[in-house]
């Protein structure tokens, strides 16, 4: 079995690793998914049901991954089989196929988000209903997605290849203080819209105790706080594997935990006032993926100049967290060609974009597909986070006590 732990680099310290952590789970998924599913799973009963899963079923999880990766020292795809033979390389192959799925389709909807960004800059919103639609078609149709695409890849790519340290560790050391900033910025300004009030209530207090025991709402809490942790990938294994033994894993877990929900929270509470102060809350279950970039772009549109140049920041908000995700995606199959190939890593990143960039075309062409692949990937998560905790379990312990 191969083991590269020899000149394996680690990170410069444990803010260094926390930030990155947090800049892989704070992502669209935050900004987009959370709006969404908690406006289709009862708003209140929504966000219980996350905090309770995140609670009891996620924090565990990042533990078992976080243990896996920095006891094995090797990339997702070897840690299964280091730490516990071959019978578990199905899972290593896992954690290569879903986070190059993920990559390929989250670099077309940054390709979108870029977009969106630019327009808010130099052109304009849609101001009603009925631009949105085409607004929405003129950002994710034509071939001008490729172009965000390869420049979302390539940008991803490039740092990746700058390393652990001077790559992804520096990205997330400036961008995540800079995140925290905008949002900061933006929660207080859309605390003074006029239907602020009825936002919050529709997010926070709209509550239903039906609709914590309906199936829906709970797969939706699954699925969105696995997306959302970027747990069940191989991406918080790959990052933790360069940790060095100190660390306190449950600490670290949490902290990261308490992090991204606190993300999700602020960024309903930058949505929802946008959404009812501009009377879009019909449009917003329209799509999973719609909400950010049709109702967030008119309700800003209709408010002039200042509606543009909070688009701006609320744009360039999600560019940046999309951006610190992406390398945490990047760095799995980078980390993998690395340790299986010993590859040098320049050379990693450029095959790992030339993949993703392959497999992300029919995601560039249609949207429905994009949608699909999401789901399945979403799935998949939730299986990857699940074995792992088998693995680390209940597979581990009984191994170590036999060999005793
Ligand atoms: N957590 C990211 C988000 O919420 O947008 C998406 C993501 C990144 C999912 C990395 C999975 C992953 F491994």
């Amino acid at each position: 079995m191969e083991q590269k732990s020899i000149q394996r680099e680690e990170w410069n310290n444990k803010l260094g690793f926390i930030l990155a952590a947090v800049g892989s789970a704070v992502g669209l998924g935050n900004l987009w998914g959370f709006a969404y599913s908690s406006s289709e799973g009862g708003g209140a009963a929504f966000v219980i049901l996350y905090i309770f899963v995140v609670l009891i079923v996620c924090i565990p999880i990042f533990v078992a991954e976080f243990a896996l990766g920095r006891n094995t020292n090797v990339s997702a795809y070897l840690a299964p089989i280091k730490a516990a033979g071959n019978n578990w390389a199905p899972l290593g192959w896992l954690f290569i196929i879903a986070p190059i799925a993920i990559a390929s389709y989250y670099a077309v909807v940054m390709s979108w988000t870029g977009e969106v960004f630019l327009l808010s800059l130099f052109d304009g919103l849609p101001k009603n209903a009925s631009e949105s639609a085409n607004f929405f078609k003129s950002i994710s149709t034509g071939n001008h997605v490729f172009i965000g695409q390869l420049f979302s890849l390539g940008l991803g790519s490039y740092i990746v290849s700058g390393g652990i340290k001077k790559g992804i560790e520096k990205l997330n050391l400036i961008c995540m203080p800079i995140l925290f900033l905008i949002l900061f910025l933006l929660v207080i300004w859309a605390a003074f819209l006029g239907k602020a009030g009825e936002g919050y209530s529709n997010l926070l207090l709209n509550f239903d105790i039906k609709q914590l025991t309906n199936p829906t709402n709970i797969s939706l809490a699954f699925s969105q706080a696995f997306f959302s942790l970027s747990l069940g990938i191989g991406v918080m294994i790959t990052y933790a594997s360069y940790l060095n033994k100190k660390s306190n894993l449950p600490k670290q877990a949490i902290q990261i935990s308490f992090l991204d929900t606190l993300v999700g929270l602020m960024a309903g509470l930058i949505t929802f006032p946008i959404i009812y102060t501009f009377n879009m809350s019909s449009s917003i279950s329209e799509s999973t993926i719609g909400t950010l970039f049709t109702t967030i772009p008119t309700g800003l549109g209709q408010y002039g100049l200042v509606g543009r140049l909070m688009a701006v920041l609320f744009f360039g908000l999600a560019y940046i967290a999309a951006i610190t995700s992406m390398v945490s995606l990047l760095e799995v199959p980078v980390s993998t060609l690395i340790d299986k190939f010993n590859l040098k890593r320049k050379y990693a990143s450029i095959y790992s974009f030339l993949l993703i960039f392959v497999i992300g075309i029919p995601s560039v062409k249609s949207i429905s597909f994009l949608d699909n692949l999401d789901s399945i990937a979403r799935t998949l998560l939730i299986g990857g986070g699940f074995l792992v905790a088998f693995l680390m379990g209940s597979v581990l312990p009984r191994s170590i006590r036999n060999r005793t």
